[in-house]
């Protein structure tokens, strides 16, 4: 009986200890929600502001010049008044500027832009902001493939232009989880071993795939292996992936990987284009310089 009964307010403690940690639980992820709730509120109440300031100021100055042009002063004194109220119109734009492309810079994932091959970990839990999936009508053998959203439209609209020059190019990998990364890691471990596996394949947590900004493309006979270099689907993505944002990340001599033609990354337009036109590879930047396009990445 007594045991009975020690049992049961043992039970009774055990559930408080239980509501305990599910109240604490629900208490920091509301904590966190509310967080993330605040932080857009006051990124678009800034917004809201500063584009209220921008109409004042503007009606400001319609009326500033139409009081100056009235007033009884030289035409010398008063385009010096003029010119002087235009320096602060200038001030107030290239504000209005910083603060948009600090809005930008909040918005934009930073990992986005990050060299990873064996280089920097991403977390196991990083996902995605949000991802989609990609047009069966692009996919190798219509297979169910994702991809970041933002970087939808602009690999749509890339495979959409190939074809339109009459080349069939269609995505053989897009989005890997960290967790599917794992599984076909394992898989060539146990077919090739470890040491050939590291030459092609990235480990769990190294892959740009798992991004979801990443792709495979062939031209739906090749797979992927090196001779897709002498494929015609190559040679536009050589010519025109980077109109669309995407470059090559392990060009033939690279220190990390085998020479893979098949593997594209999103970059955005303005920094495939710079290493286009400068016969560069991603990876030969610096972190810091690559950085720098981070606000660009989606213009
Ligand atoms: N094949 C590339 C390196 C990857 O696994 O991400
Ligand atoms: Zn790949």
């Amino acid at each position: 009986m007594i045991e009975h009964a020690k049992g049961g307010s043992g039970k009774y403690k055990n559930h408080v200890i239980y509501i305990f940690i599910i109240l604490i639980t629900l208490g920091g992820l509301y904590y966190y929600y509310d967080l993330s709730n605040k932080r857009q509120t006051t990124i678009d109440n800034n917004k809201q502001s500063i584009l209220e300031l921008r109409n004042n100021l503007e009606e400001m100055n319609r009326k500033y010049i139409e009081m100056v042009s009235q007033i009884e002063m030289s035409e010398k004194d008063k385009l010096f008044l003029i010119n002087n109220l235009n320096d602060v119109m200038q001030n107030y734009g290239i504000k209005v500027n910083e603060v948009n492309e600090l809005s930008k810079a909040v918005h934009i994932d930073a990992e986005l832009l990050k060299k990873y091959s064996k280089y920097y970990f991403l977390n196991e839990n990083y996902t995605p902001s949000s991802t989609v999936t990609i047009n069966h009508i692009y996919t190798l053998l219509g297979k169910e493939m994702s991809i970041l959203t933002e970087v939808r439209p602009r690999l749509e609209s890339m495979l959409e232009a190939a074809r339109v020059d009459g080349i069939n190019l269609v995505v053989n990998s897009a989005y890997r989880s960290f967790e599917e990364q794992q599984k076909l890691k394992s898989i060539y471990i146990k077919t090739y071993g470890l040491s050939k596996s590291n030459q092609f394949s990235a480990d769990q947590g190294y892959s740009e795939h798992q991004l979801g900004t990443t792709i495979d493309v062939d031209d739906g006979k090749s797979g992927l292996v090196i001779s897709f270099e002498k494929t015609d689907a190559f040679s536009w993505m050589q010519n025109n992936a980077y109109k669309y944002g995407f470059i090559m990340s392990y060009n033939k001599g690279n220190d990390y990987y085998e020479y893979e033609p098949w593997h594209y990354r999103y970059v955005g337009v303005e920094l495939a284009t710079y290493l286009h036109n400068n016969n560069l590879n991603f990876y030969d930047l610096d972190q810091n310089y690559i950085d720098t396009y981070k606000t660009k990445i989606f213009d």
